[in-house]
């Protein structure tokens, strides 16, 4: 039998277990052009808020009894697909079950024999994606420059400071407490990172970045965001990839600092990983390179078994995780 997790109903606030429902159902068959795959990884995914929020997003929400949403790493059990076989190796849009069968254009094959199966679900999936194209293309650091990135022990926090140290320029992190602030440094390789629960967060970061910052990688927005914009030099750039502080607010935080973004010409600019679906192939092999090499490093925070996932996705947006947070399904 398959068992998968649905949607009970929309979260008020904060996300509560009682939201989510287990079923159980048959283990489908795939049809002509479908596959089956068996899933070994759920990822947990901090965009997950907004699909179970009734607010307009950027993509259409989870419906009330549908299976969650989400991304898994498998193997292929059944192909009635000419790309695919038994044993393949997948990453695919499963939502939250252990089994999915669907349309053979969907799934996508990943060469698992160098790096774990899961890692497609992080530094080398899509959140190393989104650190890879939001430095790339709106960050855009010159060696040399002071790039900062907030929730800088995440999954995608940590690719973005790696790369950042990759491409010769001053990497700050901002994380919440000494182990991650340690981990980002000691073992990520960042030149600092400053514990934003520990107060003094504006002398501390300023101290952090004597010049000034040309690039903020912005994951987590409100406060942090507010005092980035103090410290932040001409022409510098802001790449807004997440605002997780105001995911579970009633209310947003309300930036007040709006005024550097106009005396300092700053570039502003949301991002959404998708818009650069054309160039994946050039992140994978890039993140793979580093990755390979020992220059990209990575932590999983991992929860066991599908019937703990909805514990894993709140505690992921209470910043329980510690690194790339999955759900080992088997
Ligand atoms: N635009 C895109 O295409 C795209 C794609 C992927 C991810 N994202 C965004 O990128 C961000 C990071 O995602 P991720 O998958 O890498 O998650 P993650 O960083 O692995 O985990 C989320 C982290 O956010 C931090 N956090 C949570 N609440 C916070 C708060 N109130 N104030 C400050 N920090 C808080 C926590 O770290 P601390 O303990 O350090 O606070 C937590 O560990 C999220 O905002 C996500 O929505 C955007």
């Amino acid at each position: 039998m398959n068992k998968r997790i649905v949607l009970a109903s929309y979260p008020e606030g904060w996300v509560t277990e009682s939201n989510f429902r287990v079923e159980t159902a048959p283990i489908p068959k795939p049809g002509e052009g479908e596959v089956l795959v068996k899933n070994l990884w759920l990822s947990l995914d901090p965009y997950m808020r907004g699909r179970i929020s009734q607010q307009k997003s950027y993509v259409k929400g989870v419906e009330i009894g549908e299976v969650m949403t989400g991304e898994t790493a498998g193997e292929v059990l059944e192909s009635r697909h000419p790309g695919f076989k038994p044993g393949d190796k997948v990453t695919a849009p499963s939502g939250w079950q252990l089994y999915w069968c669907g349309k053979g254009d969907l799934p996508t094959k990943v060469d698992a024999s160098k790096v774990p199966l899961s890692y497609f679900l992080g530094c080398l999936g899509m959140p190393g994606r989104t650190a890879y194209f939001g430095m790339k293309e709106i960050c855009a650091p010159k060696p040399g420059e002071t790039v900062v990135v907030s929730a800088a022990s995440g999954a995608v926090g940590s690719v973005v400071g790696q790369l950042a140290r990759a491409w010769g320029c001053r990497a700050v992190g901002i994380a919440g407490g000494k182990a991650k602030c340690d981990y980002v440094v000691k073992e990520l390789g960042f030149d600092a990172c400053i514990d934003y629960k520990a107060g003094d967060l504006f002398e501390n970061l300023k101290a952090a970045c004597p010049k000034g910052v040309d690039a903020l990688f912005e994951n987590v927005g409100g406060e942090i965001l507010d005092t980035m914009l103090r410290l932040m030099n001409l022409r510098s750039r802001i790449a807004i990839c997440g605002l997780i502080s105001d995911y579970n607010a009633k209310e947003p935080y309300g930036v007040k600092m709006f005024r550097s973004i106009l005396v300092n010409r700053i570039k502003v600019q949301g991002m959404i990983v998708f818009d650069w679906q054309a160039r994946y192939p050039e992140a994978n092999q890039a993140l793979l390179q580093l990755v390979t090499s020992g220059k990209l490093k990575t932590r999983e925070s991992v929860v066991e078994g599908l019937e703990n996932a909805p514990k894993g996705l709140i505690g992921l947006l209470k910043g329980e995780n510690f690194g790339k947070q999955l759900v080992r399904l088997a």
